[in-house]
């Protein structure tokens, strides 16, 4: 086990996109937890779309990160120092809201045991049960809510939540088009997830595709992208369909600030239901989605893939990548062993 504590610290706030120097590798000492604390010997770091949003100066669903600060991030690991909290024990399995460091030092409240799924390896339950299947669970069922025999499009579909919600889409009867950037993304989608049609928005024109692959339009859109993107499937959204708002990466190196839905009469004149959610929303229903997640992973109904990165120093360069659509699968950090 090591003594000393390498991190990340937030150095500067991005001006755009995330880049290489807003956050700086450092080298501390192991800490020690302080009162009302725990600290956690992160095994797995999971690097996500929402980090650029905790590094701007505005809150969010979370409060901003000061600069100087460690990153932060959802992490897994054993705990190596309860302090005065001796309901952790020293060496159990804890999750939550730690940092990008081989050290999490934080409050009891950001960790909770480490759920309790059979088969799941923690590196899977960080992964894809933490935050990522739940979110896509809740927001196609309840938002989107689905009914058999409707069109279904995903955006990122070939992403960690985007291609969770297609597979959904399929096991509850839809049809499903996922948008891609690629042609690996798409080959995947319909070659290993079985969708029935995928667009790669980045060679192809979205519109048209849209309107081949979809002749009688689209009845839920499941969005993780904001912008353009959703404006233009929004133009071919049918009479009382749906809009899941999951995510605007598009707009997230820009501070969250997104100007372009300018087709939102749509909403108006077809009455779409358009809404916006966050996956802490249902924390109070999450053993509904993790048994359902399990039964279908187990039967080979819902695949998932990872993107692994295999040290801590590679972190930024990571996060970089994600944004920028090269990762292919869920992002993993792999700090340490078990
Ligand atoms: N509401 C919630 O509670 C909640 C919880 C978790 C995640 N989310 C949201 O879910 C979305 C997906 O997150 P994830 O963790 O699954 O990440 P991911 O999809 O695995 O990775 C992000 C992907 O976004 C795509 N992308 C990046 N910039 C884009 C752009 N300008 N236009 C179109 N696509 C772009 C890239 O794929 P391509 O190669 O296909 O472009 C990239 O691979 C994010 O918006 C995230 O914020 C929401």
């Amino acid at each position: 086990m090591r003594n000393d504590n390498r991190h990340w610290v937030i150095a500067r706030r991005p001006s755009g996109d995330l880049t290489t120097g807003d956050l700086e590798f450092r080298q501390g000492p192991r800490p020690v937890a302080g009162k009302g604390q725990i600290v956690v010997r992160n095994e797995w770091l999971s690097l996500d779309p929402t980090n650029r949003l905790w590094m701007q100066e505005a809150d969010t669903y979370l409060p901003a990160i000061p600069l100087g600060q460690p990153m932060r991030g959802f992490v897994v690991g054993k705990v190596v120092d309860h302090g005065d909290q001796e309901n952790f024990a020293i060496g159990s399995y804890v999750m939550g809201i730690g940092s990008w460091s081989d050290y999490s030092c934080g409050p009891v409240a950001n960790f909770f045991p480490m759920f309790d799924v059979a088969n799941a390896s923690p590196k899977d339950l960080l992964g894809y049960y933490y935050h990522i299947a739940p979110t896509a669970y809740f927001g196609l069922l309840d938002i989107g809510q689905p009914k058999i025999g409707e069109t279904l499009v995903v955006s990122t579909a070939a992403g960690a939540v985007g291609s969770i919600a297609a597979q959904l889409g399929k096991v509850w009867g839809c049809r499903v088009i996922g948008i891609a950037g690629g042609k690996e993304k798409c080959d995947w989608l319909i070659n290993d997830l079985g969708l029935d049609g995928a667009i790669d928005y980045k060679s192809e024109k979205l519109s048209d595709r849209l309107r081949a692959l979809c002749p009688n339009g689209v009845d839920v859109f499941f969005d993780n992208v904001g912008g353009q993107m959703l404006n233009t499937v929004l133009n071919q959204v049918n009479i009382k369909g749906r809009v899941v708002l999951c995510g605007g990466i598009s707009a997230y190196g820009k501070n969250g600030r997104d100007d372009t839905p300018g087709n939102y009469l749509r909403l108006i004149v077809q009455r779409i239901r358009a809404e916006g959610f966050v996956v802490l929303d249902y924390l109070a229903r999450y053993p509904e989605a993790l048994r359902a997640i399990a039964t279908l992973h187990g039967e080979g109904r819902l695949k998932w893939r990872y993107h692994d990165v295999d040290s801590l120093e590679d972190a930024e360069a990571a996060c970089i990548d994600l944004y920028a659509g090269r990762n292919h699968g869920k992002v993993m950090v792999k700090i340490a062993d078990a």
